[in-house]
């Protein structure tokens, strides 16, 4: 059994793995800037860029849009699937910088209503 602050330590150094993994030299967009987007420079471009569809909470399902509240995508796929779009999804590629797509990839899971 490990001890509370071993546990800890561990889980801090799995996130520093995988936070250095992220942003490998195979990481299909760069940032081109370190500074993060503020939350609301985030929810702002999803606004614009995806409620058409998705709606202000993920649920509207607009032009065959899947409920963004029971994805299970994960973190880098929903990075991609912004960045270059599918089917009637528009790629944000050009459109958005790097660092916003990555807010907003974080950002819709926070529409999760998974039990
Ligand atoms: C024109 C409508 C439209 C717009 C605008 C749009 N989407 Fe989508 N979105 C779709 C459709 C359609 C799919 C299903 C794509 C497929 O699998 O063929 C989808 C799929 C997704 C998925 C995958 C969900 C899953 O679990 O399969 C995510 C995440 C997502 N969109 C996020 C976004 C974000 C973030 C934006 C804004 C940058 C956005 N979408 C803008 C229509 C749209």
């Amino acid at each position: 059994m490990m001890s509370r602050g071993r546990l800890i330590v561990a889980v801090a150094a799995a996130v520093v793995l995988a936070m250095a993994g992220c942003g490998g030299a195979d990481a299909p967009i760069q940032n081109s800037s370190s500074t993060r987007p503020s939350e609301a420079s985030i929810k702002r471009a999803y606004t614009m860029k995806c409620s058409l569809c998705h709606g202000s909470d993920g649920k509207l399902m607009a032009s065959k849009a899947p409920d963004l509240s029971q994805s299970t995508m994960d973190l880098e796929s929903r990075i991609a699937l912004i960045t270059y779009g599918k089917g009637t999804m528009p790629p944000q590629k050009g459109i958005l910088d790097a660092a916003t797509i990555r807010g907003i990839a974080e950002y819709i899971e926070t529409f999760r209503e998974l039990k």
